[in-house]
């Protein structure tokens, strides 16, 4: 394949662990035969800083001119600390996501059974955990219509059906590809978007026979999460749910910087870690590179080159076995290698496998 990869490396660890990720594309595009080239655009505070806005123009042609977007993570704490600041990098996250028409964001929460202590829950309870969320991602409450004085305020959490016939759709056809379970996470017993979610499932699933589809208010889903994880295979749900829920799931693994994700929808896929920018550790040549090493994974798996998949997660692997980790997941008697020493020993790997 020839592929046009737009790069957004964005702000605080992100250009760091953005260049590990295309070194590695790079190591796999020249072992498998293919083509690459890459168009780099600024996102987040780093285009604020440039443009005065966090997701510009130029980047959203460079996005919708490529085959993929790889992106590393925005946020810098000088927006946090000011509730005045008109924009924000998470504006740029957001006005992606939306022009991008990113609905569905496929995050998974996979067990390294190299780090399985490093998880807060006990080993019994998450060894065969392996199961992904998909979390629409440009419905309800993050973009439905929103009003604030200072003694009311409301956000709608608004759906269509198409909205939610798109997203359930995709869910019902991952199921398929991986053990034909697909729970409906919703709050049907409150609220009224989420009763349409669940009739709208209910009308679809008699195209899935082969799927057993079940439905679970998302209190009790974010219980069975950590008490059962291995009940889960495909979870589908709302933006808001998603975003709470996956931030439960990636813990269930042992580290953030481990789980990669995937938003894909109408235009130009996007690729990316599941962490966020880690702004206090810029420049220290720390941080763990392998969620987005992983999300280059997902990006080739995404075009059906499940070879190239298969490399870069074995070269993971690899390197996790062979005590080549991030302080954070690093044990004791091995040193910690720093994210430019992982990125040269995973293309070193790539290139002798
Ligand atoms: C995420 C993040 C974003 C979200 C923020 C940064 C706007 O938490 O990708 O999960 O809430 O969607
Ligand atoms: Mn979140």
């Amino acid at each position: 394949m020839d592929f046009k990869i737009a790069v957004l490396p964005g702000d605080g660890i992100g250009p760091e662990i953005s260049k590990v990720g295309v070194d590695v594309m790079t190591a796999v595009c020249e072992k498998m035969g293919h083509k690459v080239t890459y168009t780099y655009a600024p996102v987040g505070a780093a285009a604020i800083d440039e443009f005065g806005d966090p997701f510009p123009e130029s980047t959203f042609r460079a996005c919708m001119d490529a085959d993929a977007v790889l992106f590393s993570a925005i946020g810098d704490p000088k927006y946090d600390n000011d509730p005045t600041a008109k924009v924000r990098p998470e504006q740029g996250l957001l006005a992606m996501r939306k022009k991008l028409g990113l609905f569905a964001n496929i995050r998974p929460v996979q067990i390294f059974p190299a780090l399985i202590h490093k998880s807060p829950l006990k080993a019994e309870i998450i060894k065969d955990a392996d199961f992904i969320c998909i979390r629409e991602l440009t419905g309800g409450m993050y973009f439905g219509e929103k009003y604030q004085d200072d003694n009311r305020a409301f956000d709608t959490n608004a759906y269509t059906r198409e909205e939610i016939e798109r997203i359930l759709r995709m869910a019902f056809e991952y199921a398929r590809r991986r053990r034909n379970h697909l729970t409906v996470v919703d709050k049907a017993n409150v609220l009224a978007s989420s009763r349409l979610w669940r009739k709208i499932a209910k009308e679809m699933e008699p195209q899935y026979l082969d799927v057993t589809t079940d439905y679970m208010f998302v209190d009790n889903a974010a219980m069975k999460m950590i008490t059962e994880p291995a009940f889960f295979d495909v979870m589908v749900t709302e933006n808001t749910f998603g975003d709470i829920l996956t931030d439960e799931g990636s813990v269930i693994s042992g580290s953030m910087g481990l789980l990669p994700s995937a938003s894909t929808g109408e235009h130009t896929p996007v690729f990316e870690p599941i962490h966020g920018s880690w702004p206090q550790a810029k420049g220290l040549n720390i941080a763990n590179p392998m969620a987005q090493v992983l999300s280059v994974a997902m990006l080739f798996e995404y075009f059906n080159l499940k070879e190239e998949g298969a490399l870069i997660r074995k070269a993971v692997d690899d390197a996790l076995a062979a005590y080549i980790r991030t302080p954070e997941i690093q044990v004791e008697g091995h040193t910690a290698y720093g994210t430019k020493e992982i990125g040269q020993w995973l293309v070193n790997h790539i290139n002798e496998m």
